[in-house]
This record gives structure tokens, C-alpha cells and sequence, in this order.
């Protein structure tokens, strides 16, 4: 058979010039070769996504926050509070006197827009004046408003008359 009308058959197709790779040269490659490879791909890449997590979670449980004197116990009375910065400079808290006369603290970032929060001891909740978002004032959860992450807690300890910082909620 000729490629053009009027001359004589080529020896060689035009299509094996185009495309000169030989079968016996050629490197198969069977479905089930495919679906090993595949699925051995798959499981190593779920293993690593394991190890990956673990590692996270590992290097999170490891992470220390110093211990940290934020006020003097005597001078936040009852239905008071007070402002300070842990663990960094960079993280405004507040610690509350709740009229049972128990000392709490939390991240004075609320948690919808990040304005600062401020305490209400007649209703003993955080006030976000930005939109109106009410947290409690005992464990921190959004009561009103537009936040839906409640504000993550600073643990303090009394140590005499020092109200200590030791820990803060992952936020
Ligand atoms: S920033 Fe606090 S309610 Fe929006």
C-alpha cells in the first residue's frame, strides 16, 4: 500500500517512522502491575499522613508554657478583674473575681473578630463590644452573639498572694 497515489509502496509504513518503538522493546505494564503499584502508593501515603499527625501532636504535647506571676490576689476584689499578657507579650488575658470569689482567667481575644472582651461581674460574662458577643465567665463558652468558639482558659494557681499563670487551652 502507498502513502500517495501513483507511487510505489514504501517499505517502511509512515507511521512506524513516527512512531519507531519496537513491541519487544516496548516495557508493559499490566492492570494488576498498575493496581499493586497503586494501592501500595496509597497505603504509604496514609502511613506517612499517620506518622505526620503523630509527630504534631507529639511536638504540641511537648510545648511548655512557663509559669508566670499576672497579679496579686488582694488587689482584683470580688466583681473585679484585671488585665495582663501570657504566655508571650503578644496574648492579652484577663483575670476575673466572680462573686463567689473564685479567680479565673482567659484570652482576652474573642473569638469571632479578635476585639478585645471585657468583664460584666453583674451577670459574670466576657462582653464583646465589637458585635455583642457574651461568653460565660466560668468556663469561657459563647452564650450570645456571633462567636461560636468559646475563649480558651488560662489556668492560675494561688500561690500566696500571687495569682500564677501555669497553662493555657489550646484556642
Ligand atoms: S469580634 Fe467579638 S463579637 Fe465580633
Amino acid at each position: 500500500m502507498s502513502d500517495q497515489p501513483g507511487k510505489a509502496p514504501r517499505e517502511t509504513p509512515r507511521w512506524r517512522e513516527d512512531f519507531p518503538v519496537r513491541w519487544e522493546q516496548d516495557h508493559y505494564v499490566t492492570r494488576r502491575e498498575l493496581a499493586k503499584f497503586l494501592t501500595l502508593g496509597s497505603a504509604l501515603l496514609a502511613t506517612a499522613g499517620v506518622v505526620i499527625a503523630a509527630v504534631g501532636r507529639w511536638g504540641r504535647r511537648e510545648e511548655k508554657v512557663p509559669d508566670v506571676k499576672v497579679a496579686s490576689a488582694s488587689s482584683v476584689p470580688v466583681g473585679g478583674s484585671a488585665l495582663f499578657r501570657y504566655p508571650t507579650s503578644g496574648d492579652p488575658c484577663i483575670l476575673v473575681r466572680g462573686q463567689d470569689g473564685s479567680l479565673r482567667a482567659f484570652s482576652q481575644v474573642c473569638t469571632h473578630l479578635s476585639c478585645a472582651v471585657v468583664y460584666h461581674a453583674e451577670s459574670d460574662e466576657l462582653f464583646c463590644p465589637c458585635h455583642h458577643g457574651i461568653f460565660s465567665a466560668k468556663d469561657g463558652r459563647p452564650i450570645a452573639g456571633p462567636p461560636v468558639r468559646r475563649l480558651p482558659m488560662i489556668q492560675v494557681e494561688l500561690r500566696g498572694d500571687d495569682v500564677v499563670a501555669v497553662g493555657k487551652d489550646a484556642s
